[in-house]
């Protein structure tokens, strides 16, 4: 079978590093027919398009999107985050924010093998509040966090599955119970109900500041995490930095009830300070690209994909995904 992938190279790096992970996808025995979209911040500077409601239909027939890195300095902050990619993950439903660590890098001998669930579609993401009196001395500012039941509850029931899945078949959740009353007692006693539907599932509760100290210090005790949008954001980016490096780091934007096309993309931005240089790891790609593998049903060929990274690669971009592809094709 012939998988329709929409590919958003996006800026920066964003379009060498999916070129590598295109080459390590079909190295694997993988059939795709990819279509480019000429979308971020590059395009918008050109002709104004962010991420028409045309393009955004045309993106709904594809199996799934693999994205590269959006966003250049030459374009106000916000623009294209809100508009290109929080769009997507809003519109497309993509409620599942899943970054797994696998501590792939040299010198660590798998030493935290994790992942994050992060809820993608609410939280501060949603974009509530407002600005009042703007410059002046009496300015105010909100920006509200968005919380709903379903929101919380399908995002936390994904992450059981996923735990109850796993060998440790443990989660924890993440929060500011302590302070983020009401968010937090809608997360924790939502984590609580469906903790019920998992008997095999032991479970854990950590303050997100120490859930930091416990990341750097202690990963080991961990194995699903699950939590809000942006505790996620900024976890998943230290979870980076703890197990390798940003350029290890993938994530899968997931729509489970598959109503749509779900979205690939490395953790890591567009990186303008070393776009052409060849110093940019196509690593994180590779493996956002392995995650998408599995979500189409191509197990084996994600699982190879996983194998070929775990051994450490110098080089350049080229040299890196020509390596990975290498050990491939000998499969
Ligand atoms: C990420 C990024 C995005 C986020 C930005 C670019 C909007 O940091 O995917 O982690 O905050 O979710
Ligand atoms: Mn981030």
């Amino acid at each position: 079978m012939s998988h329709k992938i929409a590919v958003i190279g996006g800026d920066g790096i964003g379009p060498e590093v999916v070129h590598e992970a295109l080459k390590v996808v079909r190295a694997a025995g993988v059939h795709f027919e990819a279509t480019d979209f000429d979308l971020g911040g590059q395009r918008y500077l050109r002709d104004g398009e962010v991420l028409s409601d045309d393009t955004l239909h045309t993106l709904r027939s594809f199996d799934a999107i693999l994205l590269g890195a959006v966003g250049t300095p030459e374009v106000p902050p916000g623009v294209i985050e809100r508009g290109l990619l929080l769009k997507m993950r809003f519109e497309l439903d993509l409620y599942i924010n899943q970054r797994p660590f696998l501590g792939i890098a040299p010198g660590h001998e798998r030493p935290h093998d994790f992942v994050v669930i992060r809820e993608n579609t609410e939280g501060p993401y949603v974009g509530e509040g407002g600005v009042l009196r703007k410059g002046t001395i009496n300015e105010v500012a909100t920006q509200g966090s968005v919380n709903t039941r379903m929101g919380v509850e399908r995002c936390i029931r994904y992450a059981f599955q996923l735990a109850a899945s796993r060998e440790r078949k443990h989660l924890t959740l993440v929060h500011k119970t302590n302070v983020l009353t009401f968010a937090g007692d809608l997360w924790q006693r939502t984590f609580n109900e469906v903790a019920k539907e998992f008997p095999k599932v032991d479970t854990a509760y950590n303050h997100v500041d120490a859930a930091c100290i416990y990341f750097v210090q202690d990963p080991h005790r961990y194995d699903v995490i699950v939590t809000d949008n942006l505790f996620g954001d900024i976890l998943t980016d230290l979870g980076g930095a703890v197990s390798g490096g940003i350029g290890l780091a993938s994530s899968a934007n997931l729509n489970p009830a598959r109503t749509g096309p779900s979205m690939f993309e490395p953790v890591h931005g567009s990186a303008p300070d070393i776009v052409g240089t060849g110093k940019a790891n196509p690593t994180a790609a590779i493996l956002s690209a392995a995650l998408m593998c599995d979500f189409l049903g191509e197990h084996a060929a994600a699982n190879h994909i996983r194998e070929a990274c775990t051994e450490p690669t110098e080089g350049s971009t080229i040299d890196i995904g020509n390596a990975i592809a290498a050990r491939l094709h000998k499969h």
